[in-house]
């Protein structure tokens, strides 16, 4: 693996995920693999999980982790190619990414999208600035469009847990929230989840929220949630803005909030959330609180998919990128 940035750089998704389950058995089997050599972090934006779990997944592989958080310590970065910087940025990722290439072996990128103008977030222009000029396998904590390490955890979480023989139905379900959110979590499950291929999925949203197709493909597409949510083994409950509408709350859509009655239908349904969450808007107490909730262990399970990754890029990443 050179880079990881969305399902498309991982070769066999069990195999990966069967890595990271490995590692959450035996989390110092390779801390021999990483000795001498240390990643960067960098944040252009918060994290509690994704900081932490990367941070000790490098630990377990003998690495050092040194965390930036370039929005708050740095200089402010520029990403337009050939233009005047007489403004408020002050160092070009072209001459920063290079430098944070000559530290680390491997460089890990924090990133969120503007939410004002698609066509620039879809495009991923802040990693693929890095990716083109850092010269060292980078891997996304989270960028515009896509949190790969975030669908890992959750097809692990899923594997761990689903015991029967037949294909687990699998529902993302939109919530409501306070505040425009970006699209990455939701994109991202959608495409490892059809990449994955070893459940049904169904997707249900109010209407204005359909998310890219480049994603979804493959899934069936609901607006009706009750409906969507009849029979489920697991709920993956989680808001985002509108795409068509770009970065937009189109209405508030109170109703969609999980409860206990709407898991009635289901399959004792398993409950799954990246974290963090506004409880009571996103999802009841009730529903956080039960012992149905994968919430926690999914996140312990951030560890297991970083380390699977780091792992793969110490194994066959570091020569190529
Ligand atoms: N789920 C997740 O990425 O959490 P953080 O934003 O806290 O890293």
């Amino acid at each position: 693996m050179k880079h990881f940035i969305s399902v498309d750089d991982v070769t066999n998704i069990d195999t990966l995920a069967d890595r990271a389950l490995a590692y959450k058995a035996g989390p110092f089997a390779d801390l021999a693999l990483g000795a001498g050599k240390r990643i960067g972090m960098l944040f252009l934006n918060p994290s509690l999980r994704t900081r932490i779990s990367t941070q000790i997944a490098a630990q377990n592989l003998g690495m050092e982790a040194i965390v930036f958080n370039i929005d708050k310590e740095g200089w402010a970065l520029e990403f337009e190619e050939g233009t005047l910087m007489n403004g408020t940025t002050v160092e070009h990722v072209k001459d920063a990414a290079p430098v944070l290439g000559q530290y680390f072996e491997i460089l890990c990128i924090r990133t969120f999208p503007s939410l004002q103008n698609r066509d620039a977030d879809y495009a991923e222009k802040i990693i693929n600035q890095f990716i083109k000029y850092t010269g060292v396998p980078v891997v996304s904590m989270e960028s515009a469009t896509l949190h790969p390490l975030q669908s890992l955890a959750d097809i692990i979480t899923i594997k761990e847990t689903f015991k029967a023989e037949y294909r687990p139905k699998v529902v993302l379900s939109w919530a409501p929230h306070i505040k425009p959110i970006p699209h990455c979590v939701a994109n991202s499950f959608a495409q490892w989840i059809n990449a994955w291929g070893k459940a049904d999925f169904v997707i249900t949203h109010p209407d204005g929220y359909a998310l890219a197709e480049q994603f979804t493909r493959g899934a069936v597409i609901t607006n009706n949630q009750e409906e969507a949510l009849k029979d489920a083994d697991y709920v993956y409950i989680k808001n985002w803005s509108s795409y068509l509408d770009y970065g937009k709350i189109l209405t508030p859509n109170p109703s969609w909030m999980l409860t206990n009655g709407k898991l009635k239908h289901t399959n004792q349904a398993k409950i799954m959330h990246c974290l963090p969450v506004r409880r009571n808007v996103e999802l009841s107490d009730e529903v956080l609180d039960n012992k149905n909730s994968l919430v926690t262990q999914l996140a312990g399970n951030r560890v297991w998919a970083a380390q699977a990754v780091l792992s793969e890029i110490l194994h066959t990443g570091l020569e190529h990128a």
